[in-house]
């Protein structure tokens, strides 16, 4: 237990189309710093994501700011300041980067002027449709509408996935000045970046937490990060995706080679 969690999930239970993908899961994200979820391929990262947001079915508890949200729809949810970048980044392609971040602006965007500051890119592109930006410059445009709200908590689903070595570190480095100021519950299988940001992590595996603990402690303990998530903590090697899936971007993420990414292979 921690004092005054931002969150607090008990016995959340999720499903999509009848098969159960969410298994009482219970954690807490304090109300300060980066919460890591983290996990191996297809375990039920985005689905408890999706679970406390109320986009999928679900049951049991879930608590912010000491309220109870779970029979709350979606959309009151995020009114309560719960802004979420979904994995596969989704921003309207069509349009154009300021009607993108016009879009989503909400009570005036009072953090547009912080949102500016971290992706001159976005800056340098308003005019420019977000359908011809790069993956990096999509994901940097989704955070950003996110980031320029006013909101209490930040759901972030693998932000850095697929993106160049310079890019991670740019969109962590955002990550980073974000939850200064909002608290950030991040899944995230690019372990340097989880062992900058995080303090705390949560594994899950088949549905159900099966770690909850300080980020450090996991990572400094190579097997059992071996055992857990199955890469080594210490592997540097490749850091996550390769390439930075450059524009157009007609689809989202689905073109980034998972072979090539190392923090998804299972080694058993
Ligand atoms: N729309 C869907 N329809 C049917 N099954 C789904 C759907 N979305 C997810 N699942 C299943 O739910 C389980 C959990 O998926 P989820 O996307 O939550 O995992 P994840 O940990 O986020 O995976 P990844 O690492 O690939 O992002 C998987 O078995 C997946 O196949
Ligand atoms: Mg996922």
């Amino acid at each position: 237990m921690i004092a005054d969690p931002i969150l607090r999930v008990e016995a959340l239970s999720a499903s999509i189309d009848g098969q159960q993908v969410v298994e009482k899961v219970d954690f807490e994200v304090p109300a300060t710093g980066v919460t890591a979820v983290l996990g191996r391929n297809g375990v039920g990262k985005t689905s408890t994501l999706k679970a406390v947001l109320g986009l999928i079915s679900r049951s049991g508890v879930v608590e912010f700011d000491g309220v109870r949200i779970d029979g709350e729809r979606t959309h009151r949810v995020v009114q309560r300041g719960i802004g979420y970048v979904p994995e596969d980044r989704e921003v309207f392609a069509s349009l154009t980067v300021a009607e993108n971040l016009r879009l989503a602006a909400r009570g005036g965007a009072p953090h547009r002027d912080m949102v500016d500051e971290l992706f001159p890119d976005l800056v340098a592109r308003t005019a420019q449709r977000a359908g011809s930006l790069s993956g990096g410059q999509q994901q940097m445009l989704s955070l950003a509408r996110v980031l320029m709200n006013d909101n209490r908590l930040l759901l972030v689903d693998e932000p850095t996935k697929g993106l160049a070595p310079r890019i991670v570190t740019e969109v962590a480095a955002a990550l980073e000045r974000a939850a200064a100021v909002t608290p950030v519950l991040l899944v995230e299988q690019n372990l340097p970046v989880v062992r900058r940001l995080a303090h705390t992590v949560v594994v899950i595996e088949g549905g159900r937490v099966i770690h909850a603990g300080p980020a450090a402690e996991l990572l400094d303990d190579d097997e059992r990060t071996q055992q857990l998530l199955g890469v080594h903590s210490t592997d540097h090697s490749a850091p996550r995706g390769d390439t930075d899936h450059s524009a157009p971007r007609g689809d989202t993420d689905h073109s980034a080679p998972r072979g090539a990414d190392n923090t998804r292979e299972e080694t058993s």
